[in-house]
């Protein structure tokens, strides 16, 4: 599974977009002192750990099916009640919280309205989550989907595969699964690169879908691909940075 990995790994690769996203996540979200808060598909605990800096631990609670990285969102974030679990299955009673998050989870649900429903069951006041723009400005990811796609037309890109990752569609989402008041917008973030090598090297060790199709490469063909790839990035020497967007999407439980 693409998601067992080590958090040093993850935060090179997505990750490290995560903590900023978070903050975004939060301001957008209109989260305010004294919440209690849900953080469903918490990954190594980016969000949770933003979460706790404004709120304390104790207001905040996780959910994370791989246990990898449920474990490190533990490590990452002490007092936090971190649990193993799905979002169709939220392990807490109706309204619990306060306000439900997720943060680049929704396309990733096996069964995303049924999540959507249950982040709405045990939140009181929103739910509110964000994916990326995969077909779109999500460029880290957009630029090695377009290299991937150079060298071979049935490289599995995210903005064709991905569901729920355009502000139409998550606002349909969010409607289907019950949630009133939808509204959506952008979150904007970006990271810093010290070199092409500093982009290209969690890819090989497997996270996330993109990581998972270079892992299965044949190492010609995944030559072929790195070097695509550092060519649609525009041949960078040194330090380069990278901007990210994320359509967010808001909702309120029915009372
Ligand atoms: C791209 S990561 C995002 C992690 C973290 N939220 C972040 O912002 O960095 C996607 C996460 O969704 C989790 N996930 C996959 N299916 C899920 C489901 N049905 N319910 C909850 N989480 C799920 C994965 O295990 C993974 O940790």
């Amino acid at each position: 599974m693409s998601f067992e990995q080590p958090r040093s790994v993850y935060d090179r690769h997505v990750g490290r977009y995560s903590s900023r996203l978070a903050s975004a996540l939060i301001e957008r979200a209109g989260v305010r002192g004294g919440d209690r808060v849900l953080d469903v598909g918490a990954g190594p605990g980016p969000l949770a750990e933003a979460l706790a800096t404004r709120l304390g631990a104790a207001n905040v609670a996780a959910v994370e099916p791989s246990r990898t990285f449920a474990d490190a969102c533990r490590a990452r974030v002490p007092g936090a009640d971190v649990r193993i679990g799905t979002a169709e299955a939220l392990p807490f009673e109706n309204g619990r919280f306060d306000v439900a998050l997720s943060q680049l989870v929704v396309n990733f649900m096996r069964e995303p309205a049924a999540g959507a429903r249950e982040m709405g069951r045990v939140a009181r006041r929103t739910v509110a989550s964000c994916v990326w723009d995969y077909a779109g400005e999500m460029w880290m990811l957009r630029h090695f989907w377009d290299g991937a796609l150079d060298v071979d037309p049935d490289a599995p890109d995210e903005g064709r595969t991905m569901a729920h990752c355009s502000p139409d569609g998550l606002a349909a989402l969010w409607r289907t699964a019950g949630l009133r008041d939808v509204e959506t917008d952008e979150l904007v973030v970006d990271a810093l690169y010290a070199d092409f090598d500093d982009y290209w090297s969690p890819f090989p060790q497997g996270v996330g879908p993109s990581g998972a199709y270079v892992a299965a490469l044949d190492a010609d063909v995944r030559e072929r691909v790195r070097r695509a790839i550092y060519r649609r990035l525009g041949e960078p020497v040194g330090a380069f940075t990278l901007t990210a967007r994320a359509w967010f999407v808001s909702g309120s439980p029915n009372a």
